[in-house]
């Protein structure tokens, strides 16, 4: 706590040096997650896109992030400069970790990591250990991103598929109890999809019953984390990505959460190497530690947190308002059950959310299956075993990622909203032919 109060007095800060390294830092990240295109725009002209005077045919990207702005990172960057400790659980990484905590306000314990998929692996290694020959599988949705198998994958699991629920797009430990191949998993990994709620509750009483370690893969639920603490985290750990595409950015991170305290040390060595007080490595382990520099951004996303929420919240209800002009807002899903950071359309049949997708295409706005497929599908893990995936495979066809971002214009709203009514149109036109 004492850090986080000694970052308020810091001052200006060399201007030569930090600027640049935080936009690479931020640059690399997106480039990594494809967005390069919008930071190009950025870089190359002034104007902003999204103001009501805005270029009705511009391109609309599918996301476009917006964190700290330099001049509120300068106060932390200087902290760094004055300790001069720039990783290795430093002093902003502890501060964060005590802030995190403070906001939810459960008596639960944070530890930050380098990545969702570090806080994952991480989470897994500490509650589950490595995969052993009688417990070779981890189970989670096919309905998924690629890095809840690439971490189970790491830890020696072999990752098995399950069909989600068509209603939340999640699997629940009722359809596991009597699974067949309960008795030989390791760790169960269930998903807050989009962002979504999963309750400890439920997922607890099945690692009772069942004795089979679970993580939450709650990668984009910081937001419902924060509203309900005290039912979204517990005694099951969970973890989250800080990535920039996130409503809490540190650029790449991501944060166990659990109130396991002696579970917490081991996630804290996990991510170092094994090292815990001594150079000794005493557990499987990898480098998953979180970098001052990407708790500077966390602490400023923090400082902002209050006015994000408010500004999702304004974009979300003027997106739902703009839809429901056209008569689809129940299509149309948004926070509040989904995380603020998406928007989805939720198509009626596969042909129409080909139609809507093609007509978005052809207005020169992006869309994207953020899960794409399903995991079953990508080559990497079509071998994997799994369960039939009906549910999967109709989810995945129909939800359609919109674009969105925190400053979405009413002017790019309305543009959307305009293709998907023409994908619509056309859709029921071939129907009526
Ligand atoms: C469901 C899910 N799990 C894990 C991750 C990995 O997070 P990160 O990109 O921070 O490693 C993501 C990233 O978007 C995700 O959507």
């Amino acid at each position: 706590m004492r850090a986080a109060n000694s970052l308020r007095k810091v001052q200006p800060w060399p201007r030569w040096i930090f600027p640049r390294t935080l936009f690479k830092m931020v640059l690399d990240a997106c480039l990594f997650h494809g967005m390069h295109y919008q930071f190009q725009y950025r870089v190359s002209c002034n104007t902003n896109i999204w103001s009501p005077m805005e270029n009705l045919t511009a391109r609309i990207p599918a996301f476009r992030p917006k964190l700290p702005s330099v001049e509120k990172l300068i106060p932390y960057l200087r902290e760094i400069d004055k300790n001069r400790w720039y990783s290795n659980r430093g002093m902003l990484v502890q501060a964060l970790e005590q802030r995190i905590a403070t906001l939810l306000g459960t008596g639960c314990r944070v530890v930050v990591t380098a990545s969702g998929w570090a806080a994952l692996k991480a989470a897994i290694f500490a509650s589950a250990g490595p995969a052993t020959p009688a417990r070779p599988f981890a189970m989670m949705p096919s309905y998924t991103f690629a890095a809840t198998a690439a971490a189970a994958e790491t830890c020696g699991y072999k990752p098995y598929f399950l069909d989600v629920d068509e209603a939340d797009w999640m699997i629940s430990p009722q359809m596991l109890f009597d699974h067949p191949a309960l008795s030989r998993t390791g760790v169960v990994i269930p998903v807050a999809a989009y962002g979504r709620s999963v309750a400890q509750k439920d997922w607890r009483q099945f690692r009772q019953a069942t004795a089979v370690p679970v993580v939450i893969d709650a990668a984009a639920a910081f937001e419902a984390i924060v509203e309900d603490p005290f039912g979204l985290t517990g005694e099951v750990p969970v973890a989250l990505s800080f990535q920039a595409t996130k409503s809490l950015s540190t650029g790449e991170g991501g944060a166990v959460i659990w109130n396991d305290a002696d579970g917490l040390m081991a996630v804290t060595r996990t991510i170092n190497f094994g090292f815990l007080g001594t150079r000794e490595s005493q557990s499987p382990s990898f480098n998953g530690k979180m970098s001052e520099f990407h708790a500077a951004v966390g602490h400023a996303s923090l400082d902002a947190w209050e006015d994000t929420v408010v500004a999702w919240r304004t974009t979300c209800a003027a997106y739902s308002g703009c839809a429901d002009t056209k008569g689809f807002a129940d299509q149309l899903i948004l926070y509040p059950t989904i995380a603020s950071c998406y928007a989805l359309f939720r198509a009626n049949s596969e042909a129409e959310a080909a139609s809507v997708t093609q007509a978005l295409a052809g207005r020169g706005i992006e869309h994207r299956y953020w899960y794409g497929d399903g995991l079953h599908t990508h080559k990497h893990f079509a071998a994997a075993e799994r369960d039939p995936l009906p549910q999967t495979v109709r989810v995945a066809q129909r939800l359609v990622g919109l674009p969105t971002a925190i400053d979405l214009s009413h002017e790019t709203m309305k543009r959307i909203v305009a293709a998907i009514c023409e994908g619509c149109r056309h859709q029921k036109a071939k129907e009526h032919i």
